[in-house]
């Protein structure tokens, strides 16, 4: 028996959770496996109601859990970070999630958006730090005559020869935001490549960045990642600065098998491999701290033009409770999954807008049980 978190949140959370539950439940009860739920309501209309985001009692809670399975969270009726940093990165960062791993897969009788491009053309995971960089949150925002102590402390941490005036004028206001990179944040998710690497017996290990204008934090990441690479002298190794690799996703995707890269460029580049492989509807991923509680969602947001109509695709929840059963050691019920994913895509009645079909939300789940193999 599994003790499983669920936080569906926000839009499309909700609908697509759903199916990813009925999912998980179908499969799991083939080899006699128990899931049990313990559902939070966490998202915009408990902080409308509340003004609670994600309390400490819950993480706590929580804590005792095999994992968390995550929907989506942001609402356009809430300023834009207030959900996503105090629910979603919150609950990254206690559990110390540092490595957010997305596979990028492009299934049978998905179109791709890239001409001439097959199954077998894209197929390689994004390997993202997930507590660092420009998402530790360490930042101010600062006008005229007030918040002089930021000023002091980004004079400092940037030895910053920043010539302003205390009394700035509202016209003179500013912002900034640190990106932090530390050795062991970084030399841990980065052997956790190689180790990707080599457990899936993939030659290449590809690190993103941009050491040639970020010379500080990136150079930092560089040196570690040819420390690390050392380590595994059979893996090529290679670097591509992030606007390059952008292209080379678009140009070239049967080249890479795994990708190392920073949290911000990993979310970007996340997105642009989704479209890849047919969309932010099929793109699973999940947060994943080795020793401690995980979590899994899909790549996507809560997708407020869509929500509530049950179009959205649930595919990409899906795959993410499979990816969620295999974390757990449930390998076999994890295959049959995929399978029974594969098996709908590559039918192709069963499909939702986003894939140019009229199937609902539900009917795409529905089918995939019915796909399940038996155990
Ligand atoms: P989004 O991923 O929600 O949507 C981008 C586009 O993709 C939209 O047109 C949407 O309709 C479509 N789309 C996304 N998922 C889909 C699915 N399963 N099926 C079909 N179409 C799908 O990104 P956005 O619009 O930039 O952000 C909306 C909100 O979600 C924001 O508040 C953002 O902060 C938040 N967000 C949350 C997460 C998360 O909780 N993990 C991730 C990304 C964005
Ligand atoms: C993602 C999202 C999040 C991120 C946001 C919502 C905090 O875009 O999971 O890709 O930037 O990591
Ligand atoms: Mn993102």
């Amino acid at each position: 028996m599994y003790n499983i978190a669920l936080i569906p949140g926000d839009g499309i959370g909700p609908e697509i959770i759903r199916e990813g539950k009925k999912v998980i439940e179908a499969a799991s009860n083939q080899y006699g496996l128990k899931i049990n739920w313990t559902e939070y309501p966490f998202g915009t209309e408990h902080y409308l109601k509340t003004g609670e985001l994600l309390p400490d009692s819950a993480l706590k809670e929580i804590e005792d859990m095999d994992a968390i399975y995550f929907g989506a969270v942001g609402d356009p009726r809430v300023k834009p970070g207030i959900l996503e940093k105090e629910i979603l990165l919150k609950a990254r960062f206690y559990f110390d999630q540092y490595i957010n791993l997305r596979p990028i897969r492009l299934y049978k009788g998905v179109p791709c958006p890239l001409k001439d491009k097959n199954p077998e053309d894209i197929n390689f995971y994004v390997v993202r730090e997930n507590t660092e960089d420009f998402y530790v949150g360490i930042g101010g925002r600062f006008k005229a005559r007030t918040n002089q102590d930021h000023l002091e402390v980004l004079r400092k941490l940037y030895k910053a020869k920043i010539q302003v005036d205390f009394n700035l004028e509202p016209e003179e206001e500013m912002a900034y935001q640190i990106g932090l990179v530390s050795r062991p944040g970084t030399q841990r998710v980065i052997k956790y490549a190689f180790e990707l690497a080599q457990k899936k017996n993939l030659k290449r290990v590809t690190s993103v960045d941009k050491a040639n204008v970020l010379t500080d934090i990136y150079g930092l990441w560089r040196d570690i990642f040819e420390e690390v690479s050392t380590q595994y002298p059979d893996i090529k190794t290679e670097f591509n600065f992030v606007d390059a690799i952008t292209m080379y996703f678009i140009q070239k995707p049967e080249w890479f098998k795994v990708v190392v890269t920073p949290n911000m460029f990993g979310d970007i580049i996340t997105d642009l491999a989704a479209m890849i492989q047919g969309g932010l509807g099929i793109a699973a991923g999940g947060n994943i701290n080795p020793e401690g509680v995980s979590m899994f969602e899909p790549i996507h947001g809560s997708a407020p033009d869509i929500a509530r109509k049950n179009i959205s695709n649930p595919t990409a929840t899906i795959l993410a409770g499979a990816m969620m059963l295999e974390f757990l050691g449930e390998i076999e019920v994890a295959k049959d999954i995929e399978d029974a994913v594969e098996k709908v895509l590559s039918e192709g009645k069963v499909r939702t807008q986003d894939l140019s079909g009229k199937s609902s939300t539900e009917q795409v789940g529905d089918e995939i049980v019915k796909k399940l193999p038996k155990a």
